[in-house]
């Protein structure tokens, strides 16, 4: 284990200019301008797959962005861990706030810079380092490995989905790695084992059947923009709590147990105020800030247009506005019903003046892993070792869509050793990695291999 740990460290340069040409492909999954570079970037991956001794590389095309697979099942009798990644990223704008090019890496300040350079390229990269060190140093490994990575988290993973329906016997595995979650802070090593899931809708609001003048109309027609504002203030109650019928029927409540692991953790509702310059925070009455965020929906407006946005005046009547609305979901809710309910609170909603169409987009379910499995086990002394702390264990806000198909396809549990933080600004502007993550991250999983092994 010393000689491989040591190789890491020694080649950490190497990776970091490796890494850097990852994340340089633009690989933008939501872009139908960048089909391209998603299949440049599947080569990059199924390069790296080779370079880290996979056999039977394979890129599987989809009716979306290719899939790549490796594996390396030279331990018969030894545990075989399916590890996720995914190569995708999430589009840059607005522009105008990156300091830099983002997809030009640049370091700084002991960080990373670029998009993808934590979720996912950078996290996904230090399983890619860690088995290819392990195989240049001793010419095998631990356990068995099996690598996965799409292009379509970012959008739902909707291919993957469909090829696990077929593929189980492929992918067939102990546990499921994944490293695309948060640390609950700086240095303090963490596994993630449950997610919110995600529900992903468009409201478009239509009044007139085309833009009027503002003054010889208006008075008298009604304007989509406010009436889709009055619509969106309707979403929530004055406890913050979701309006939509049905919407809390079956939320799963946290244990003691879980309620007691939150308290232990010792969120500052102050510190976290402070560092988003707010001076309060807002959320469903009656429950902490960490249930807020772990145990309890949520529902987001994204984005809103209509009208004339550009610089400078324009007396306009606009015919149409539109929202992209989105909800978080935690165990038991059931997507598909809260996108009925969903159609139908607007539709109940809108004034007559007004058309209002509803369009669902994609859906994730939420998940929860078990947290006595051997993986995570291993997962939790591996990273206690590279970090050298108590491994601690929270759940998380946000979505990783394919995790419950994972576990229900592969019959296997998802262990996620998330190697980023909060603050690193994924999805926005000037995402970063912390160099010091992506060492510890290597190390981790390169000892999470020798950990799962001796389970
Ligand atoms: N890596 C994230 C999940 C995540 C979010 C982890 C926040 C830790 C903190 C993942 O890539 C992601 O962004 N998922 C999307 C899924 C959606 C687009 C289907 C999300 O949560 O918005
Ligand atoms: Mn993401």
């Amino acid at each position: 284990m010393e000689k491989v740990i040591n190789y890491l460290k020694d080649n950490f340069d190497a990776y970091l200019d490796e890494l850097k040409d990852y994340i340089r492909i633009p690989s933008i999954s939501t872009l139908d301008t960048h089909k391209d570079k998603m299949v440049e970037c599947a080569d990059y991956v199924a390069k790296q797959f080779e370079s880290a001794g996979m056999e039977k590389v394979k890129i599987f095309p989809t009716k979306g962005h290719p899939l790549v697979y490796g594996e390396w099942l030279k331990q018969p009798g030894k545990p075989t861990v399916l590890i996720y990644g995914h190569y995708d990223v999430q589009p840059v704008d607005p522009i105008d706030l990156w300091v830099s090019d983002p997809f030009e890496p640049r370091i700084a300040d002991g960080k990373i810079y670029a998009r993808g350079a934590n979720d996912n390229k950078g996290q996904n990269f230090v399983h890619l380092k860690a088995v290819e060190a392990f195989m240049k140093v001793t010419g095998s490994l631990p356990v068995n490995v099996k690598f996965l990575f799409e292009g379509e988290e970012e959008i739902g993973s909707a291919s993957l989905a469909e090829f696990l329906k077929t593929e189980q016997e492929l992918l067939k595995c102990d546990c499921i790695m994944i490293s695309d979650t948060s640390m609950y802070a700086p240095n303090v090593p963490t596994i993630t084992y449950g997610l919110r899931g995600l529900l992903y809708m468009e409201v478009e609001v239509t009044a007139a059947n085309r833009d009027l003048h503002s003054g010889s109309f208006g008075g008298a027609v009604a304007n989509p923009i406010i009436e889709l504002a009055k619509m969106i203030s309707k979403l929530h109650d004055k406890n913050g709590k979701i309006a939509i019928q049905n919407f809390y029927k079956n939320v799963q409540v946290p244990t003691k147990k879980e309620k007691d692991n939150f308290k232990k953790l010792k969120f500052s509702d102050k510190a976290y105020a402070k560092d988003l310059a707010v001076k309060e925070l807002q959320g469903e009455k009656g429950f902490s800030t960490l249930e807020r965020l772990w145990v309890r929906p949520s529902l987001d407006c994204n984005g809103i247009i209509g009208g004339f946005t550009e610089k400078g005046a324009k007396t306009v009547l606009p015919s149409k506005a539109m929202t992209k609305i989105s909800m978080r979901l935690v165990p038991n809710q059931d997507p598909e019903k809260i996108a009925k309910e969903f159609a139908k609170f607007f539709k109940s909603i809108s004034p007559k003046s007004v058309t209002t169409e509803v369009r669902k987009l994609h859906f994730g379910p939420p998940a929860v892993a078990p947290l006595d499995s051997p993986g995570i086990n291993a997962a939790s002394n591996a990273l206690a070792k590279a970090f050298g702390k108590k491994t601690v264990f929270t759940r998380e806000g946000g979505s990783i869509p394919i995790v419950v198909d994972f576990m229900r396809q592969l019959k296997a549990p998802a262990v996620m050793m998330g190697l980023g933080l909060d603050s690193d600004d994924i999805h926005s502007p000037n995402e970063h990695f912390r160099l010091e993550n992506f060492e510890k991250g290597l190390y981790s999983a390169a000892y999470f291999l020798d950990e799962l092994a001796k389970q």
